[in-house]
């Protein structure tokens, strides 16, 4: 199995270089920011508890999103591997993945983090706004809320993953497509 999280800010590019990265590596894609807008469009009681946290830009519960990816994990025994996006955004989340993957006798190859400067982010975020349909872009203030979710609780996370020597920072400002030649050129020299 390799297993990497695609880590970074809201708006550094989690969610586009994600769906070349599946595509080109056959990795299953979780990410956790889209299983909970699905539980929302769904309107399941897990959405609607959710919904009003996300809409201010906060982060849901560490036990709401640890236990989606249990049963995320659980539902896809086959997969060759997975891909992380927009988890794990704390260090319990952390912690509880790095168990929920040694239990299934695995782990987290590589952390490849994107780094996008806050005027960058505040900008992509505002502009996707206009179109995507998601609430919590549409408002600067909100957007900017998140980014310091990310500062305060998020950013934390990569250092837990530096203690084991897997971070590796990758500029993410320039083109997609130069973005995703450094992005798989760090998995090819990982991935035997
Ligand atoms: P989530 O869905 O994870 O959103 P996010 O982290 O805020 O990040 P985004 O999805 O907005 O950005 P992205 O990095 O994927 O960038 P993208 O590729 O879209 O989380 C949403 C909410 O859910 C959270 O606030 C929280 O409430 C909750 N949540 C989710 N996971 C949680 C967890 N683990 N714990 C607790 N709560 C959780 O790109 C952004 C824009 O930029 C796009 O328009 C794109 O086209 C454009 N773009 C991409 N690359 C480039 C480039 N190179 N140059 C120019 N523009 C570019
Ligand atoms: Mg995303």
């Amino acid at each position: 199995m390799f297993n990497l999280i695609l880590f970074g800010p809201p708006g550094s590019g989690k969610g586009t270089q994600s769906e070349r990265l599946i595509a080109r590596y056959g990795l299953k894609h979780l990410s956790t920011g889209d299983i909970l807008r699905s539980e929302i469009a769904n309107q399941t009681p897990l959405g609607l508890a959710a919904k009003s946290i996300m809409d201010k830009g906060q982060l849901v519960p560490d036990e709401v999103v640890i236990e989606m990816i249990n049963s995320a994990l659980e539902n896809n025994p086959q997969a060759k591997g997975f891909l992380f996006d927009g988890f794990p955004r704390t260090t319990a989340q952390a912690e509880a993945l790095d168990k929920l993957l040694n239990q299934k006798g695995t782990q987290i190859a590589v952390v490849l983090a994107l780094q996008v400067g806050k005027e960058e982010l505040v900008s992509r975020l505002l502009n996707r706004g206009k179109t995507s349909g998601r609430s919590d872009d549409t408002n600067e203030s909100v957007i900017r809320s998140r980014i310091e979710e990310y500062e305060k609780k998020t950013a934390v996370v990569a250092e837990y993953y530096s203690k084991f020597n897997k971070v590796v920072n990758i500029k993410g400002e320039g083109t997609i497509d130069e973005i995703f030649d450094s992005l798989t050129a760090e998995i090819d020299s990982r991935k035997g």
